[in-house]
């Protein structure tokens, strides 16, 4: 049920061009229309802001939340919804860096020139925001797979055929 005690927060990956905040404002604006008491805001993972922290005190200021939904608008699960966002989130992560280490997933699975590895145990850098929440943070599951997206897909193809 949406109502005042919820916020929920539309995560991206965050991008140094604009089309990535062109689609997850849609999203957030689109959501808004649909459901006028929902409270929502939209952020990223790294590299664009408002980023984690800074929309959790989006959320968090002047309302009086008891719930945050983080919604990872990401096609699939990788090491970003696996370990960073819940470390930025400050909540568990069932990521196994043994695991992982051990079949050679520690580098990242895309390349925009940066470490990730940096990000991992402190998510007190200088110039980072933090925020306090003594509610509950859901990280959900992201697109994953999905007839509605295949069907998208099918529409791109199908445009140049
Ligand atoms: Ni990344």
């Amino acid at each position: 049920m949406i109502d005042e005690k919820t916020g929920i927060l539309l995560l991206s990956h965050g991008s140094r061009l604009d089309d990535g905040e062109e689609v997850i404002k849609a999203y957030t604006d689109m959501y808004r229309e649909e459901f006028p008491q929902a409270i929502i805001e939209y952020g990223f993972m790294e590299i664009r802001k408002p980023g984690i922290p800074e929309t959790m005190n989006k959320l968090i200021k002047g309302n009086d939340l008891e719930k945050i939904i983080v919604v990872p608008v990401f096609v699939a699960h990788g090491l970003h919804t696996k370990r960073d966002i819940p470390t930025l989130l400050g909540i568990e992560s069932d990521y196994d860096e043994e695991a992982a280490h051990g079949h050679h997933h520690h580098g990242h699975d895309h390349d925009h020139g940066h470490d990730h590895g940096h990000h991992h145990h402190h998510h007190h850098d200088d110039d980072e925001e933090e925020f306090e929440f003594d509610g509950e943070i859901i990280l959900t599951d992201p697109l994953g797979i999905d007839t509605r997206l295949y069907d998208i897909i099918k529409d791109r193809i199908s445009e140049h055929l």
